[in-house]
């Protein structure tokens, strides 16, 4: 008979067992940063999550530095909005200053920027419109000026997330006439039209004015053009490529973790976060043990970082069972 149980008798012999483990190092804590002063607003379907003016910024990024995770995924939420996303790379726009700012006051940070225009859009689609189209070529140079900009202002890496065909090549080329050549692309390549995003778009102010996403996100049924996508973004130079949402489509991070030698990065997102959170609250569920399954599980299936909102949670979490000799 094969003994399986030897190996799981004790805590310390599962612990030497442990294929995957997390650490804080592979997180990315995704930061949402409003126009205006003074201002710490809760997000309402993402408890524990705020939108924060820069000037309130500090009790955060403290928490982000001393969390020792890996870095920061910024988000940007403009005064105002226009047909151009003219803010989205204006060179005083809220997210170059809130870079800056990051930058100047916390240069232990490692600050990835989301690069993607629906936040700055007035009709809140991620490219320019015309009509009831969303324009694909026309949207590149808008993209490859804003991803130039934030680097310009310090950012360490720039996170493209429209789905645009083509962006990735625009960027990097971009980077490099800039003179940013070991600026890295982390490139948002199979991300689907997703009813998961839903929080984020109350988040961040995203939400498309008119019809979906569904001209430029994925398909969710589609796993075998999810890997066409990675290897398209992987020839055009990207230097780390994502699958989101995470928990639904780890089959298509599995895949393509296997197939591609790239690191991966997998967004946990607002949606996943919300479901549990709202579960945890009503005693539902065991927040800090489901949290641990989820991204173990991400990390299982492939993922070298990942993006969540729970990732300060999990920080301290580490660092306590740490102490307490748990790990
Ligand atoms: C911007 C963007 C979105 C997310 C990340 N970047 C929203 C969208 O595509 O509608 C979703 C993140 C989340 O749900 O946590 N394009
Ligand atoms: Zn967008």
């Amino acid at each position: 008979m094969k003994r399986f149980r030897r190996l799981r008798r004790d805590e310390r012999i599962r612990s030497l067992m442990q294929e995957t483990r997390l650490c804080r190092a592979d997180l990315l804590y995704p930061l949402f940063v409003i126009e205006g002063e003074n201002i710490k607003n809760p997000v309402a379907s993402m408890p524990g999550v705020f939108q924060y003016s820069i000037d309130c910024l500090d009790e955060v990024l403290v928490r982000v530095s001393r969390s020792r995770i890996g870095g920061v995924l910024l988000f940007g939420i403009p005064a105002v909005k226009d047909e151009t996303a003219s803010q989205a790379y204006a060179e005083d726009g809220v997210t170059q200053r809130a870079v800056s700012y990051i930058r100047e006051k916390y240069p232990e940070i490692y600050v990835v920027v989301d690069v993607c225009l629906c936040e700055y859009m007035s009709h809140g689609h991620c490219g320019l419109v015309r009509g009831e189209t969303v324009l694909n070529d026309e949207t590149l140079p808008l993209l490859a000026k804003m991803a130039v900009s934030l680097v310009r202002a310090g950012a360490d890496m720039v996170a493209p997330s429209d789905m645009m065909d083509g962006r990735v090549a625009a960027i990097r080329k971009a980077l490099d006439d800039a003179g940013f050549s070991q600026t890295p692309v982390m490139a948002y390549s199979a991300k689907f039209a997703s009813a998961y995003y839903g929080p984020f778009r109350d988040a961040a102010h995203s939400a498309p004015g008119f019809g979906d996403r569904k001209s430029y996100q994925m398909d969710y049924a589609n796993g075998q053009e999810a890997l066409r996508e990675i290897e398209a973004d992987m020839e055009e130079g990207a230097d780390i490529v994502m699958v989101k949402p995470a928990l639904a489509y780890l089959d298509v991070l599995k895949e393509a973790s296997a197939q591609f030698r790239i690191p991966f990065a997998v967004y946990n997102v607002s949606g996943e976060y919300a479901m549990v959170k709202a579960a945890a609250q009503n005693g539902w569920l065991d927040e800090k043990k489901i949290v641990t399954e989820n991204l173990t599980a991400m990390k299982r299936a492939g993922a070298k970082i990942i993006i969540t909102y729970h990732a300060l949670d999990v920080a301290e979490w580490l660092h306590g069972d740490r102490e307490a000799g748990r790990m």
